[in-house]
Order: structure tokens, then C-alpha cells, then sequence
């Protein structure tokens, strides 16, 4: 048992932070959380050793729902269309070059790299239809001690040339993933990724649900996400009564625990159907203004009762930093508040509950600090943006909207500190040489 001592903030409900000055959490071996005190007495572990963090800040990691890892060398580039054609031209090239493993392991490599700096211990992650490289990236996740759900991408219609693969094929592939990453309790296991139904014909999607009712695996995909593909999906699937009616009747709408991104243009009997269902959100606010799609009214899923986490969605999102995803969600809230005066814009408790423990129900119980859950931490030395006398949550704010990797100088995940390995280029360097670190990842 280990007990972590700090300035502890996380968040149990939507509507406020726990804060816990000089506070303590005991961390039994099997990287659970026993519980939260003001002293270690009161949590009944005398013999713990004590880890004491100073004046630094101890929250949650942070969670992405909703990442593409064969996106990362688009990151930053591409802005100019809307989803459709930007599939086509920019991303759908890209993936294909993923049939490249030295290729994909370079990139990838970088990728899960950037995760860990900015503090993600837990991602949703699609890969592309390629096995080989898929296995790879889950290779590297596990390399590095980060948890992931990683899909095999689904897609047999509507792509390039080089960009699709036959349903038998899609099935041998999923198959050999499981069985490699079976194990119990892992941290870095497959889900069942069709991409989105204009990239699947009907046997693939029916392969994908039979799959995932198999072998119980998870879901994820894309929702409502643009006006033209949501027109499109009503073409291709007449006798479904909304986009998610689609998933639901191959079986790939909650019938396992699925989460879809975006769902910018859910409402009616798809969000009805969603709350049923228990299918969860990730919401990908700077993807939403990257390929001017519009944004997903989140303050009304949450009134409704969806669950809802955050995505990066690299690389319609620009920025991999769950931290900033934060800061956009609620910026964007504020934008759609003028259009809605119905539904107020987000507070900052909430964001940050999205991007922990409400977006950590999809991985078990991760996201707080409450007894049970894994522990899951970053430490914050903040000491260069604590120039005055902020209050906890002033420092917690301020940490959000103006700090980066350099402040974060542990990482926690299933009560691990995750170390990079020494083998990987980076880790000869440290955080605050983000640039040649960076460098040297590349060369
Ligand atoms: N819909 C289908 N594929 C994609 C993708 O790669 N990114 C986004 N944002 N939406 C999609
Ligand atoms: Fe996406």
C-alpha cells in the first residue's frame, strides 16, 4: 500500500470540485484507490509508505475518448474542407500508408509518446484496417504502460483504392487481435471500430456487431457528425429511422458498452435511443470547429442524462491536450449559449468531470479519486504559474487554461508511475526539453 500526499482536486459529481488541501490517498498494490483523508491516520494504513508531493497538485489523468492514432502527421494541417471531402483528400491517403509497419511504427511511436507527455493514461484509439500495424500500436501502448481501447478499423466501401478490406479478412484480423490481448484485466485491449456506416456495407457492419456480441468487446464509431454525411447515411440506409437506428439493427448500439463521437446532430428519437441504450458521447469540440461542422449541444445531452467524455479527435482536433479540450468545450458551450439561451454554457467542474471520471466509466472505474477506482494521477508543479496567493482551485484553473506538459512531473496510471521505457528515444530527455525531445523522436 502506498500512500500520495499533495493539494488533492477531482471531481465525484458534475457540479463541483473535491478539494482537499495538503491531503492524502491511499493506493492499495493492486493500484485501487482505498480512499481520500485529510491525514494518513484517518485512512488506517500506518505502515504505508508515504510519497509526499509538497505543494504540488494530485488530480486525475486525463481520459481521451476519441482519438485517431494514423492521423498524428496531419496534425496541424488540412484545415481547408468539411468531413467528407477531407476524408478523401487528406486523411484516407494517409492511412493507407499505415500498410508500412517501419512507417507506422515511427509515427505511432511519436504518438504514444505525445499521449503520455501531456498527461493521457487512458485513450480510445482508432488505428487503421491494418492488422499488422494495428497489433503495433498495441504493442507500443503497452510498451509504455498506457491503458487503450484500440479498434481495428472497419471499412469495406466508399474509400480509396488500397483502403478497404474484404469482410473475411476484416474478421481472421479481429480474431488474431484477441486472442493476443486476452488478457484478464488488461490495460490495452481491441474494440470493434466500423468506421461510420458510409464506410461499411451492411455485411460489414452485421460482421462487426456479430464480433462484438462474440467476444463481448466494446464499440465505437462516429454519429451525426456532419449535415452531407448524415443525408448520405439516410441514403444508404432507408429502413432506419435515424443514424444510430443504423448501428442499433448490426447489433452496434450499446448492446455491448459503445461510444460514439460527435453527435453533433443528435436529438429526437436517436438521442431517445442513445439514453435507452446507455451508448455514451465523446465530444470533440475543436474537431467540431476544425471541419466547420457545427456543435454538439453536450449541456443538453448531459440534462437528458447521456454520459459524455472528451475526444481529441486527432486530426480533425488540432490539439491532443485533454487540458485544452477542456477549455474548448466550454468555449464552445459559450458560442452555442448565444444561438441557445436555453442551455447554459459549461463550467469548469463539468469539463473537467467529462474528461475524468464521466469519460472513465468506458474504461471501469477510472477518473476519481474514490475508493475503488484505479489509480489514475498526474502531479502538478505549478510553482511557475503560482506567482500570488491562488487559492487551490484558482491554481487548478489557471493550470487548465495556461499550462502544458512542462508542469507535469508525475504520471500515474493503475498505480504505476509511468516512466517512458529507456529504449524509446524520448526518454533520454526530460519534459522541460519538450523541443529537442521532440526532436530527437523524429530523427
Ligand atoms: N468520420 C469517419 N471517419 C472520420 C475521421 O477520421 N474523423 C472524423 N472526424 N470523422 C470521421
Ligand atoms: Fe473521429
Amino acid at each position: 500500500m502506498k500512500v500520495y500526499k499533495g493539494h488533492i482536486l477531482y471531481t465525484k459529481d458534475p457540479g463541483r470540485f473535491e478539494v482537499l488541501e495538503n491531503g492524502c490517498v491511499a493506493v492499495e498494490a493492486d493500484g485501487r484507490v482505498i480512499g481520500v483523508a485529510d491525514c494518513p491516520a484517518a485512512l488506517d494504513c500506518a505502515d504505508a509508505e508515504v510519497i509526499d508531493f509538497g505543494d504540488r497538485l494530485l488530480i486525475p489523468a486525463m481520459i481521451d475518448l476519441h482519438v485517431h492514432a494514423p492521423q498524428y502527421r496531419n496534425l496541424g494541417i488540412a484545415m481547408d474542407l468539411e468531413l467528407l471531402p477531407w476524408l478523401q483528400n487528406y486523411t484516407f491517403p494517409e492511412e493507407m500508408k499505415y500498410a508500412d509497419l517501419a512507417y507506422a511504427g515511427r509515427m505511432y511511436r511519436r504518438f504514444v509518446y505525445d499521449l503520455w507527455r501531456v498527461g493521457t493514461m487512458r485513450s480510445c484509439v482508432f488505428a487503421t484496417i491494418h492488422t499488422a500495424g494495428t497489433r503495433l500500436l498495441m504493442q507500443l501502448f503497452q510498451e509504455a504502460g498506457l491503458g487503450a481501447l484500440v479498434g481495428k478499423v472497419g471499412m469495406d466501401r466508399n474509400s480509396c483504392d488500397g483502403l478497404t478490406e474484404p469482410v473475411e479478412e476484416m474478421v481472421k484480423g479481429y480474431e488474431a487481435l484477441i486472442a493476443e490481448f486476452n488478457a484478464p484485466d488488461a490495460r490495452v485491449r481491441p474494440i470493434i471500430t466500423p468506421r461510420f456506416i458510409p464506410s461499411c456495407t451492411p455485411e460489414m457492419l452485421r460482421a462487426c456487431g456479430e464480433l462484438a456480441a462474440r467476444y463481448q468487446m466494446p464499440v465505437q464509431s462516429h454519429l451525426s457528425e456532419n449535415k452531407d454525411e448524415v443525408a448520405w447515411v439516410r441514403e444508404l440506409e432507408k429502413e432506419s429511422s435515424c443514424y444510430g437506428d443504423a448501428y442499433d439493427r448490426y447489433g452496434l448500439f450499446g448492446q455491448t458498452p459503445t461510444v460514439m463521437a460527435h453527435c453533433v446532430y443528435t436529438k429526437g428519437k436517436e438521442l431517445k435511443l442513445m439514453k435507452r441504450r446507455g451508448v455514451m458521447v465523446a465530444h470533440c469540440p475543436t474537431s467540431n470547429l476544425n471541419l466547420s461542422t457545427g456543435i454538439a449541444p453536450v449541456r443538453h445531452f448531459l440534462d437528458e442524462g447521456l454520459c459524455v467524455g472528451l475526444g481529441s479527435d486527432i486530426s480533425g482536433g488540432h490539439d491532443l491536450s485533454i487540458f485544452r479540450a477542456m477549455v474548448y468545450a466550454i468555449q464552445v458551450s459559450k458560442a452555442n449559449c448565444q444561438q441557445h439561451p436555453k442551455w447554459p454554457f459549461l463550467t469548469l467542474p463539468e469539463a473537467f468531470w467529462m474528461a475524468t471520471k464521466s469519460a472513465g466509466r468506458f474504461f471501469g472505474q477510472v477518473g476519481s479519486f474514490e475508493p475503488g477506482y484505479e489509480f489514475d494521477a498526474l502531479v502538478i508543479d505549478d510553482s511557475d504559474l503560482n506567482h500570488d496567493r491562488y487559492s487551490l482551485l484558482e491554481r487548478l484553473e489557471r493550470y487548465i487554461y495556461l499550462g502544458d506538459d512542462r508542469q507535469i512531473v508525475h504520471r500515474f496510471c493503475r498505480g504505476k508511475e509511468i516512466l517512458l521505457p529507456a529504449t524509446w528515444p524520448a526518454a533520454a530527455g526530460t519534459s522541460a526539453a519538450g523541443a529537442s525531445v521532440s526532436a530527437a523522436i523524429l530523427g
